[in-house]
């Protein structure tokens, strides 16, 4: 079927055009002052014309964008590409090195993050990490200071224990009967790997990391060799032939100590939080798609939107009881660090709505709880991407803090940084911060507080 228009080009799906930097951005209410550091997103941003038959919305060239939060000022704003050889290239800049690329010449466009005292883009797939500076320059492609056998994931756990990140990992065609499970030491050298056994080289989003357990998700979308064939930078597919279901590896064993345990057919990129209860099950809230990658190849959101389910996963039995939390569709669901891998309560989550210009909706708190889901709105034609939460200093109790949104307004088609009061969501924005670009839709982000990544002396 000949596509001639493309969804995730269009609207905030389109790619801004420029880098831009920018001092004393404008805000609207009173940014906290306690909060000194960046505010961090990343996502795909094509560099060049694409083909709109076949662009798929996981392979635009990433770009970051970045506030700096200081004395209750936003005192920047920057936008960068992550420089892959090419785009270094086109913008007649030298290439910044690393680990050879191989076929993999790409910018990581899907999380940044603070580790190990420096700031990464990372990608799932193959691309090596890429290091930015504090400015959001390229240093250079960066296997972890050589420690790295191969790809990495977008989305590491950070061990709030151990300091340790945790990764599950996979990269067609490198890995083809097997994914590799990578542990990265507090100095940011990787300290562990273990090569964990799948068929049909499963394309594996995401992980969860409990107190006992590494939780793998094995699930039916696959590389499918009609379309490597076909020349597809993206040949995943839902493959109704490959069996669902969750692993539990115990976090210092081997592949053979894992139990595997069947759930229904669907399609997880991201687990809320997991942790383990007192009698040996293990809790997973996941945002929950009956198909992916089935009747859209483009992206997402075309078969269906995720619902908020709980998964109890029973590694005595080797059984999954799932249960639905919430009807409404949720995507990029976060919690508070201080929670990770440890019973939560509150989950933070964005509204998805693809019939609307934003696309992204409200911004929720949903209440594990109680069931109580409250929700922020932005406003008509206005929606909220992935809320990052950022505790409040001094606070010990779960969920007292700040979300961080970036929120789209459809009506002037431009981006403004949200900060929320995550205790009162219904209320009013703590702050919104004007961004002179565009941020188009994408994936994830963090706050990067100077305390974990410092600024330039
Ligand atoms: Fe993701």
């Amino acid at each position: 079927v000949a596509v001639t228009t493309n969804p995730y080009l269009a609207g905030n799906y389109a790619p801004v055009a420029d880098e831009a930097t920018a001092f004393d951005l404008p805000v609207t209410g009173t940014v906290p002052v306690e909060l000194e550091g960046r505010w961090l997103r990343n996502g795909p941003n094509p560099f060049g014309a694409v083909d709109p038959a076949t662009h798929h919305w996981f392979i635009g060239d990433g770009m970051v964008h970045g506030v700096r939060l200081r004395g209750g000022r936003a005192e920047w704003y920057r936008n960068r590409w992550v420089r892959s050889d090419r785009i270094a290239a086109a913008l007649g800049e030298a290439p910044r090195g690393g680990p050879d690329p191989g076929e993999r010449d790409f910018g990581p466009n899907t999380h940044v993050a603070g580790f190990a005292g420096r700031t990464w883009a990372l990608v799932e797939g193959g691309a090596t990490p890429v290091e930015l500076t504090y400015d959001l320059d390229t240093v250079g492609r960066n296997d972890f200071d050589g420690t790295l056998p191969g790809p990495f994931s977008a989305h590491p756990k950070y061990d709030p224990g151990t300091g340790e990140l945790h990764a599950m990992t996979y990269a067609w065609p490198d890995l083809v009967d097997h994914l590799r499970y990578v542990v990265v030491g507090p100095d940011g050298r990787v300290r562990r790997t273990v090569e964990v056994p799948v068929t049909d080289m499963v394309m594996v989003h995401d992980m969860s990391l409990t107190a006992r357990y590494a939780v793998v998700y094995d699930l039916p979308v696959t590389v499918e060799l009609d379309m490597v064939v076909a020349g597809s930078r993206f040949p995943f597919r839902w493959n109704p032939d490959h069996p669902a279901r969750v692993g539990l590896l115990p976090r210092h064993g081997q592949a053979g100590d894992i139990t595997w345990c069947p759930v229904s057919p669907c399609y997880v990129f991201h687990p809320l939080n997991a942790y383990d209860t007192g009698d040996g099950r293990v809790v997973v809230d996941v945002c929950r798609y009956d198909t992916m990658f089935d009747t859209d190849r483009l992206g997402p959101f075309g078969d269906g939107t995720a619902t908020l389910d709980r998964w109890i996963i029973d590694p005595a039995t080797a059984t999954v009881t799932e249960e639905r939390i919430d009807d409404r569709a949720h995507e990029f669901p976060r919690h508070d660090p201080r929670v990770a891998g440890r019973p939560h309560r509150y989950g933070y989550t964005a509204g998805v709505d693809p019939a609307t210009a934003a696309v992204f909706t409200a911004t929720y708190n949903i209440d594990l709880a109680t069931g109580q889901v409250t929700a922020h709105d932005h406003g008509p034609g206005r929606g909220g991407a992935e809320p990052v939460f950022v505790p409040r200093s001094g606070s010990t109790d779960e969920g007292d803090g700040w979300l961080l949104v970036a929120v789209y307004d459809a009506n002037t088609d431009t981006s403004e940084l949200v900060i929320l009061d995550a205790t009162d969501l219904a209320a009013a924005p703590v702050a919104r911060v004007r961004l002179p670009r565009r941020v188009p839709h994408g994936f994830h982000g963090s706050w990067v507080p100077d305390t974990s990544v410092a600024p330039p002396a």
